[in-house]
């Protein structure tokens, strides 16, 4: 199919008509994508019924709640006001896929833990049992439409189980479309109201052609047409793996050059200013930290790893898997320049480990560069003091006993309500989430509760360096050397600037 088949104008008169209008939508999956996409739909769409179901009763229950199950900026205002209009939560799974015209899969895709492609290959236990259930329950025709993010030509064994179905009822009729979800946690929201763009691959097919233009429609109700991008399936699928590969490569990147910045001299806040002034490069993505998390950088970038060499494009492969073992890398260097700055030695030592979450402005811990950091500091017998302001001390306890034991976390690690009382005697604050509160905090007061000498390792550069070192703090941040010895951390005392292993 050239680009031209697929312009937009060609979506505007569908050659047949299989599918009614969507009136009603139903999507399958109530996690961070599933929930804030279908209140944003929802809300814009007022002609359009919304359910959302999920296997999971009792995260459909908080939904239909006060207490929403995840904290996304301005989720609950939306849920809010739509809940009981046209948005629903249910979990009443074949009734929903009944009911619906469209169906959103926006279910889980984690990257597998067992078998072939363990650790590497995206499972798709989920999503292949979401469309066994829409085969068994349509009853009639149905745009399926993949939300999750999922390998290239993953809508193909959808459309095989589905078409299975068809052969055996008339009624049936089926196009499988991909719609990847680019939203950002923490942001979600306002993507989702003015998304950079909407991505729709489709089959190259009359019915194909037509459900696209179904649910471009849906889209058209607020989303400008040039936003909308059109293309066959597998590029779709493939545009979103490799989306979350450029943007975890780029912070791979800047960290790569901080640690040229420590052993230098040079500040990566400065050189990323610089470098971001050119228009080729651009300004964003290019905050040098402890590394990234969340659900989807590093399964993404495994999935296509795990591709590539299926593919038998090892070098390929090898390229991408580089931009894991970067951040690997630098959660160990971070964890072992705490350790170093700290005398060599954290055993027994009470560090403050402000922020758990992955990122500012979500409750979300999936693979945050917290666990890891922890992780290292609690290899090493430190005591840790948590406090992160979505985060609670359940789901703290949980991450970290999956990769330290529960012994250990029982035995080192305490959660409080509030920072100050997290630094109450500290050797060491360490901040680990960009959370804004954390910029405000009153270390003078902060300082003299704390142990002297009293260090404080930045781990996302929101800290005026200036104003703590004035107030008596040793100050460590990424990307920069401390005032007093600019190539400190690569030389052997804090053992951070060597040629670590990322799996160490
Ligand atoms: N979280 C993000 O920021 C983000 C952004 C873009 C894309 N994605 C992709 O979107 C997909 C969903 O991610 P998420 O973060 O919303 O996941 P999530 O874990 O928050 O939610 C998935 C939900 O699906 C439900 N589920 C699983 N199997 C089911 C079944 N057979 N029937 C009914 N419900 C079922 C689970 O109970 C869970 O509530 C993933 O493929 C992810 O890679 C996520």
């Amino acid at each position: 199919m050239t680009q031209k088949d697929t312009s937009l104008e060609f979506f505007t008169f569908p050659p047949s008509s299989m599918f009614r209008e969507v009136k009603n939508i139903t999507c399958v999956g109530a996690g961070y994508v599933g929930g804030p996409t279908c209140a944003m739909i929802a809300c814009k769409c007022p002609d359009i019924r919304v359910t959302v179901v999920d296997m999971n009763a009792e995260k459909i229950a908080q939904w239909n709640s006060d207490e929403l199950p995840i904290f996304e900026p301005g989720l609950e205002e939306v849920v809010k006001r739509q809940r009981g209009t046209n948005l629903f939560f249910s979990s009443d799974v074949p009734k929903a896929i009944r009911e619906a015209d469209l169906i959103f899969i926006s279910v889980n895709t984690p990257t597998k833990m067992y078998g072939r492609g363990k650790g590497m290959a995206p499972d798709l236990k989920y999503v292949e049992s979401v469309a066994r259930t829409i085969a068994e329950h349509a009853g009639g025709p149905k745009i399926v439409v993949e939300k999750s993010t999922v390998p290239v030509r993953a809508a193909e064994s959808i459309k095989t189980i589905l078409m299975e179905a068809q052969k055996h009822n008339r009624e049936l009729h089926f196009q499988v479309l991909s719609n990847p979800e680019f939203l950002a946690e923490g942001t979600a929201m306002k993507d989702l109201a003015k998304p950079d763009r909407v991505l729709i691959g489709g089959e190259s097919s009359p019915e194909g052609y037509e459900a696209v233009s179904h649910l471009v429609r849906v889209y058209e109700h607020w989303v400008d047409r040039s936003r909308i991008i059109t293309t066959n399936t597998w590029s779709s699928e493939l545009s979103k793996l490799a989306a979350n590969a450029f943007l975890a490569q780029r912070i791979s990147s800047i960290n790569a050059i901080s640690a040229i910045c420590e052993a230098t001299g040079a500040d990566v806040s400065e050189v990323a200013h610089a470098v971001g002034y050119d228009s080729r490069i651009g300004n964003k993505f290019l905050q040098a930290s402890v590394g990234f998390g969340g659900s989807c950088f590093q399964k993404d970038v495994l999935s296509l790893v795990y591709l590539c060499e299926s593919l038998n494009l090892g070098k390929v492969a090898n390229y991408w898997r580089g931009v894991i073992e970067i951040n690997d890398w630098q959660r160990r260097r971070f964890a072992d320049k705490i350790v170093g700055e700290l005398f060599n030695t954290v055993a027994g030592k009470k560090i403050a480990i402000l922020g758990f979450s992955f990122k500012k402005n979500t409750g979300d811990t999936r693979e945050s560069s917290a666990i890891y950091v922890a992780k290292h500091l609690l290899e090493e017998c430190a005591e840790l003091s948590f406090y992160d302001p979505k985060v609670t001390e359940a789901q703290i306890r949980s991450e970290l006993a999956l990769v330290s034991g529960k012994e250990t976390v029982d035995r080192l690690v305490k959660v409080h309500s509030n920072a100050a009382q997290a630094c109450e005697k500290a050797h060491a604050i360490v901040i680990l989430t960009e959370w804004d509160e954390f910029k405000t905090l009153d270390y003078a007061s902060i300082y003299k509760t704390m142990q002297h000498p009293s260090a404080i390792f930045d781990g996302r550069l929101i800290l005026d360096k200036k104003q703590l070192r004035e107030i008596g703090f040793r100050v460590f941040a990424i990307g920069s050397a401390p005032e007093q010895a600019y190539n400190m951390f690569g030389t052997a005392g804090c053992g951070s600037g060597g040629d670590s292993s990322p799996n160490r």
